[in-house]
């Protein structure tokens, strides 16, 4: 037996949620790192090969949207946190297949907050109950301005909609049951392990393959861009000191066009592949713009770094350069992740024990 703090981690299988469990699982030996993860598409046990074997860290196979087997796995392990990272992540597939979003963001959450609402029960002391979301929730800004905290939610798309849906919930029960939670929300993140569905993997696969880059309506939406690395301390930093209760923003204070951001890969792109310089930006074809494609988010993390002393650690170039360099040096890892290969790895691990 041990008296380790027990933390649950969902999604830790997935791109930010495995840098999540890395982190926690390096930087905290004195607690219980519990990752739940359904592997789905985006979740792959791949990337958690560096810490599989390494004490106090167990992953479970599950869906959060399973009431009795969550509620199973709270009475068994009687976890002191939860940092939430499950869900379908992906607008374009929110677009095709909303209910698969509304199932796990919306009813998986509610599950989660009901396993650990039963297990806490009368007991709330020293719990935490941490969901992390999107700056998506606030809607589409025009050219001026910033999402606060205080931003009214004004989802637009499907996945969005789940998102701000689960966040009202989380809110819910912090006021009807009293459940100890807090929630951040985060700006585009980017980095290491992410699938290659999202804007810039793609682009730096597609152009390692030289496929076409295809950039919707004219390339002129904006995001604010944050390494995965930096919102990793920032859940480390609002699961620690953060109040319950409370919301905080999560953003890089660094706004791209697409079509800037694209054509600052290709120029990193052709630099490292040693290709002539216009190469790659060859590749950018303009295609149908996405439904309902929101313009531009901005985050003022003004409260976060007031409050927390957080700050974005890296520039943006270096940050896309240390990206770069780890999908070039990963081409089994993306090989894999597109070729479906990396189930099978679940598999190999788990389905014999
Ligand atoms: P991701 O799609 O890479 O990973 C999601 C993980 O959740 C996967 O491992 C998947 O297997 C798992 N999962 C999905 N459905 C599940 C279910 N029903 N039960 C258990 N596990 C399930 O997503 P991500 O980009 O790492 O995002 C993680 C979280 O951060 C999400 O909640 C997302 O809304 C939020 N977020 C993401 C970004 C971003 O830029 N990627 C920005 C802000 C907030
Ligand atoms: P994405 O990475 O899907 O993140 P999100 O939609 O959550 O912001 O897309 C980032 C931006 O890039 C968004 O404005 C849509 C655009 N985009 C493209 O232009 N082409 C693509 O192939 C993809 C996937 C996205």
């Amino acid at each position: 037996m041990t008296d380790k703090k027990k933390i649950l981690i969902t999604g830790g299988a997935g791109f930010i949620g495995s840098h999540v469990v890395k982190r926690f699982v390096r930087n905290y030996p004195d607690y219980q790192i519990f990752n739940l993860d359904k592997l789905t598409y985006a979740g792959n046990l791949e990337n958690l090969r560096e810490i599989e074997n390494l004490p106090y860290y167990t992953f479970i196979k599950g869906d959060i949207v399973d009431a009795e087997f969550m509620n199973g796995i709270f009475a068994e392990h009687q976890f002191d946190g939860v940092i939430h990272l499950a869900a379908e992540s992906h607008v374009d597939r929110s677009i095709t297949n909303p209910l698969e979003f509304i199932m796990t963001n919306i009813v998986g959450t509610t599950t989660l907050l009901n396993a650990a609402k039963n297990c806490w029960n009368g007991n709330m002391e020293n719990k935490k109950f941490y969901h992390i979301s999107t700056d998506e929730v606030f809607g589409s800004l025009g050219k001026e301005g910033f999402f606060t905290e205080k931003t009214a939610y004004d989802p637009r798309s499907p996945y969005s909609a789940s998102k701000a849906s689960s966040d009202h919930l989380v809110r819910a029960y912090f006021h009807t049951y009293k459940l100890p939670v807090v929630i951040s929300n985060c700006s585009n993140n980017y980095g290491s392990y992410h699938f290659p569905e999202k804007l810039i993997p793609l682009t730096i696969n597609n152009i390692k393959n030289n496929k076409p880059i295809p950039v919707y309506g004219k390339g002129e939406n904006v995001r604010d861009w944050l390494f995965v690395e930096d919102h990793a301390v920032a859940i480390d930093l609002i699961f620690h000191k953060g109040k319950i209760g409370e919301t905080y923003n999560i953003g890089g204070n660094n706004e791209w066009t697409n079509i800037d951001l694209v054509h600052l890969l290709c120029r990193i792109m052709d630099e490292k592949l040693g290709r002539e310089p216009g190469t790659s930006a060859k590749l950018i074809t303009f295609v149908t713009d996405r439904a309902g494609h929101d313009l531009r988010y901005a985050i003022d993390s003004s409260k976060l770094q007031n409050e927390l002393g957080w700050a974005p650690s890296l520039q943006f170039e270096e940050g896309l350069e240390k990206t770069v360099d780890w999908y070039l040096a990963n081409e089994e890892w993306l090989n894999d992740v597109t070729s479906g290969a990396y189930q099978k790895y679940y598999e190999k691990m788990y389905h014999k024990r």
